[in-house]
């Protein structure tokens, strides 16, 4: 499990404990991190308990409940329920993962919910990721040719379509770098490995002309070289993605185009 580091602006106070529900018999504590910047006050930890058996399974879902039947501030992100947007990231029990698709079941006792760590918190659950999007943009994330555009699409080959596996599904949702050590101390310079993943996703398509002006981008001391292979990212990552051996891939073409 990745070592867990409380958000850049974290003091943390004990919070309130908010009263149990009702008539319920089955019940799950929640231990959620609560913080709004504007309010100037210091972050603290809210205790909640949720009603087994009038809640869906799943984290988010508690809160959700959480949110809908005891405490409409609660704020976090969350879309499509269902692992594909990326947005309900968040650190629960100390790991890295996706609300939506971490159940409940998983959590013996308590479940504490924080934001992902070592990011500027907007508040409560939502981090600011301005940088990671910028570092995004930065790898320029879209095929980029100089042969004229076909008629009708650019052909792959099936073999060549194949590589993009592992690399495609990746859903931006900054589990695996908010859980790197190297992007903790350097994550205004180094890339890191969500970013890295989706530059290699570019350099390794067959119908992409750019790649040596992409090798060039990240041909840098700090964007690419601050891996120190500690595997962190592919630990974490819920989509069961290597962004370790992305990065290695890239490093490799670079040492090929060295010595070609
Ligand atoms: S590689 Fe995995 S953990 Fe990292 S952003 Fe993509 S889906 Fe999320
Ligand atoms: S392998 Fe590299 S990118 Fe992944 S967690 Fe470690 S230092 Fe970060
Ligand atoms: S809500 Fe979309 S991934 Fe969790």
């Amino acid at each position: 499990m990745a070592e867990f580091v409380l958000p850049k602006n974290s003091r943390i106070q004990p919070g309130k404990t908010w009263p149990k529900p009702q008539g319920a018999t089955r019940l799950k504590e929640y231990r959620v991190y609560r913080y709004d910047p504007d309010s100037g006050e210091n972050p603290r930890l809210d205790t909640y308990f949720i009603d087994l058996d009038d809640c869906g399974p799943m984290v988010l879902d508690g809160l959700l409940w959480i949110k809908n039947k005891v405490d409409p501030t609660l704020t976090l992100r969350r879309s499509c329920r269902e692992g594909i947007c990326g947005s309900c990231s968040m650190n629960i029990g100390g790991a890295n993962t996706l609300a939506c698709t971490k159940g409940m079941d998983d959590f013996a006792g308590h479940i504490s919910v924080y934001p992902l760590p070592h990011m500027p918190v907007i508040k409560d659950l939502v981090p600011d990721l301005t940088t990671f999007y910028d570092q995004h943009r930065s790898i320029e994330p879209w095929l980029k040719t100089t042969t004229p555009t076909p008629e009708k699409e650019w052909l792959q080959s099936r073999d060549d379509r194949a590589k993009l596996d592992g690399l495609y599904e990746c859903i931006l949702c900054a589990c695996c770098s908010t859980s790197c050590p190297s992007y903790w101390w350097n994550g205004e310079k180094y890339l890191g490995p969500a970013v890295l993943l989706q530059a290699y996703r570019w350099l390794i398509d067959s119908r992409d002309e750019a790649t040596e002006e992409r090798l060039d981008n990240l041909e840098d001391p700090f964007k690419l070289y601050r891996c120190h292979t500690i595997m962190n990212c592919a630990k974490v990552c819920p989509k069961g993605l290597n962004p370790a051996k992305a990065i290695a891939e890239i490093k490799q073409m670079m040492v090929t185009r060295e010595f070609a």
